[in-house]
């Protein structure tokens, strides 16, 4: 790929996503333009590869990767969900012919872990990611907020409402806990430093903020929150709508319908305070995350992060 293919790549892009917009309104605005997408791989192309795929002269495919360090300090090749794509009616085989060509570009891999990030709908380019030794590690999922999710009757025998301030170390505790379910079997999440969040009285006055925490018999037994702002991935959350940050429920109080309660409070509060809709994102090795958002909290998947894992014997210096 040359700066000359950036207009055509973008092009090429721009097309498919309209389609994919057009059939899924989940999907933002932000890269709706030739412009904006032609920036993105343009400052890409500057520091790594990309491939285009050609037939009869016609651009019908593209992918840029560049290695990255994510994950909590992870070094990994990736391939954004806008740095790639294949034209409506291509082969089957062409993303895996793309990425064998990127990967023979240089004799050696840059890193261990190669991740490509894709839109759900892409169903030719999951396949040929899985069958290229990719496997579905996280995913991104959204959901329309309606008029029936405000002021929702949920079957549940847990009282949900805002924490006070006092209640914020109960929260963090809570928040901890979610970090060491992350961190245990089977999900095995990379530890980031850092990582987490502190839910400090910003998350009970500020109106871009909820939290939600509920109680059985005066105890808290969990909490839910969501923070509409800027954050990863752009291509789901800008303009900012609100992302679930977090959701935790103490042992005794899973299966109980508390989680569907503090659901109710939290899509409550996005559908009042005027935004349509929400994003969450889930390990895929996360039994208890998985089976929630996409089962009973009715979110759909709309970006799959896919990884494949190389032996470190063929990295330089691994
Ligand atoms: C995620 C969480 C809030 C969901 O609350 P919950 O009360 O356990 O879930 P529900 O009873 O509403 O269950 C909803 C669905 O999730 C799935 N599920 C829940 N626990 C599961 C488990 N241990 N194994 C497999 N599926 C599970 C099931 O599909 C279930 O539907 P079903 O009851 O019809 O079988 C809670 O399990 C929790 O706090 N887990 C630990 C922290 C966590 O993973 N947070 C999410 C981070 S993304």
């Amino acid at each position: 790929m040359t700066e000359n293919d950036v207009a055509p790549c973008a092009e090429l892009f721009v097309e498919r996503h309209a389609a994919r917009r057009a059939s899924n309104p989940l999907y933002p605005t932000n890269l709706d333009t030739v412009e904006v997408v032609g920036q993105l791989i343009s400052s890409w192309l500057s520091t790594s590869d990309g491939i285009v795929a050609e037939q009869d002269g016609t651009l019908i495919g593209y992918l840029n990767g560049r290695a990255v360090t994510g994950l909590g300090g992870v070094r990994m090749s990736v391939m954004l969900e806008w740095a790639h794509a294949t034209c409506a009616d291509a082969p089957r085989s062409l993303f895996s012919e793309m990425y064998t060509a990127w990967c023979r570009l240089s004799g050696r891999p840059e890193t261990t872990l190669h991740k490509a990030i894709l839109f759900a709908d892409d169903v030719v380019t999951h396949d040929g990611l899985v069958q290229t030794g990719f496997g579905r590690h996280l995913i991104d999922g959204g959901r329309a907020i309606g008029a029936s999710d405000g002021g929702r009757v949920v079957d549940s025998n847990a009282e949900v409402s805002r924490p006070t301030l006092e209640e914020l170390d109960e929260v963090n505790k809570m928040e901890a806990g979610l970090d060491a379910h992350l961190n245990a079997p089977p999900i095995w999440r990379p530890k980031s430093p850092g990582g987490g969040h502190l839910y400090d009285r910003t998350w009970i006055e500020r109106p871009s903020k909820g939290l939600w925490v509920s109680r059985s018999k005066g105890h808290i037994t969990g909490f839910m929150s969501a923070e509409a702002g800027a954050q990863d991935p752009k291509s789901l959350m800008s303009p900012p709508v609100p992302h679930i940050t977090g959701a935790f429920l103490k042992p005794e109080a899973r299966r109980t319908g508390a989680s569907g309660a503090l659901l109710a409070a939290l899509l409550g509060w996005i559908h009042d305070s005027g935004w349509k809709s929400a994003t969450v994102d889930f390990e895929t090795s996360n039994p208890e995350g998985a089976g929630f958002w996409l089962g009973p909290a009715g979110f759909q998947p709309l970006l799959y992060t896919m990884m494949r894992r190389l032996d470190s014997r063929y990295v330089d210096g691994a």
